[in-house]
């Protein structure tokens, strides 16, 4: 039996530099002792009080079907976070939740593509982004960043690439580069979507992991209150990965359209899980902080290693769990020097190639194992660079 195209190339085959990863989860379930800084997931789990909060919720019977928009509290709650971190009024008719930042990123894509629109997205992107474009039935177009702009996009590469697009997605602070997106690219960024009638997706399921300066969201900009569609989770701020709970804010006509896709697609987040995330949100910027202490720590730590010495180059690490190595200075490609840490250090990260043609030659490192453990691997890997870079000077 024949299936859909639109499932069968979701994601293209080949070698998608995911092999590496493969391999160490491999080696993991075989035995070995792999030091994993591949995937952004927080090494502490959900605070026992929103634990609480979730058990309470469904002790309470929170467990039949929850209204499909969302609770009027979650959407409130979310509406008042978003309209305080913007300055833009927002109101519950303004936010749909979503199981999770990914159902966002889908619905989005799907209520303002049509089949065989361009959905621009920025290279290096989250591996999620060309697939789930493709899944709404839009034309994935990359757009280039590069590592001597620091992977801050360009207005002109967006502006070329436009021809045919109807949307662009970007992700600030960003997956995979630790990069935040300056006041100045964003303005630029929006000036385009205005003179091209693009809609902007703003993934910014990052924005309380923000290491240098303020997280800037583009709906906060002239005229881009109406073009801008906010992808937002519980995932990161509140490490509730499992939970799956999100949300999508943006024009009331767009989330009146959302919310009947969601009855025809997911029928709503569990109740529980939405009052779980409402008392999360409502325990205020402290519980935020701590979650995102951990990362702060670590990339402190990880300035001052790269710091000490000059062969692997650190793409400013600004905000998010991750940060971007530049290993060219070995002669090897991201893959190339990711599987050769992996099998003389049993050290785990992601090949820059892994999130497009932009990122090669570089590694991507979650910072998700504890301070010293971390340290210990990025001195490791830092060694191991400088030892291959010698030995290519030497030939
Ligand atoms: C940039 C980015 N967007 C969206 C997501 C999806 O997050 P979730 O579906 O858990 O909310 C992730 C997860 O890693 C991500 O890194």
């Amino acid at each position: 039996m024949k299936l859909s195209q639109r499932i069968t190339h979701l994601t293209p085959g080949g070698n998608d530099g995911w092999d590496v990863f493969y391999r160490a989860r491999r080696m993991i379930s075989e035995g070995h002792a792999i030091t994993e800084l591949t995937i952004g997931e927080h090494d502490i789990r959900t605070d026992p009080s929103i634990l609480q909060a979730m058990d309470l919720s469904a002790r309470q019977g929170h467990t039949g079907y929850a209204m499909v928009p969302g609770t009027d509290l979650l959407r409130d709650t979310v509406a008042a976070r978003v309209q305080a971190r913007t300055g833009v009024p927002t109101l519950r008719r303004n936010v749909l939740i979503t199981p999770g930042g990914q159902a966002a990123l889908f619905a989005a894509h799907v209520a303002v593509c049509n089949p065989g629109d361009v959905g621009l997205f920025l290279d290096p992107y989250y591996a999620t982004y060309p697939g789930t474009i493709r899944g709404a039935g839009a034309i994935a177009r990359p757009v280039q960043t590069t590592a001597d702009d620091a992977f801050q996009p360009r207005a002109e590469r967006i502006d070329e690439a436009a021809e045919g697009a109807v949307s662009l997605l970007i992700n600030t602070p960003n997956n995979p580069t630790g990069v935040t997106y300056s006041r100045q690219t964003l303005e630029e960024i929006a000036k385009v979507c205005r003179r091209r009638d693009l809609w902007l997706i703003s993934d910014e399921v990052y924005d309380t992991q923000v290491w240098e300066g303020d997280h800037i969201s583009p709906r906060s900009l002239p005229d881009m209150v109406e073009r801008t569609l906010i992808v937002g989770s519980m995932s990161k701020s509140h490490a509730m990965t499992g939970s799956r709970c999100g949300w999508i804010v943006g024009p009331e006509d767009v989330i009146s359209h959302l919310i009947n896709l969601a009855t025809h697609t997911t029928y709503g987040v569990p109740g529980f899980i939405q009052d779980a995330a409402s008392f999360a949100l409502t325990a205020g910027v402290a519980m935020e902080e701590e979650i995102a202490a951990p990362f702060r720590r670590r990339r402190a730590k990880a300035v001052e290693i790269l710091a000490a010495q000059n062969t692997v180059g650190l793409v400013p690490a600004q905000g998010a769990m991750y940060l971007m190595l530049d290993i060219r200075a070995t002669g090897q490609s991201g893959e190339g020097f990711a599987n050769a840490l992996l099998d003389r250090h049993a050290i785990a990260v992601m090949p820059g190639e892994s999130f497009g043609d932009a990122a090669a030659g570089h590694i991507r490192v979650a910072m998700t194992i504890d301070d010293d453990r971390f340290a210990s691997a990025l001195q490791t890997i830092c060694n191991f660079a400088s030892e291959l870079a010698d030995r290519r000077a030497a030939e």
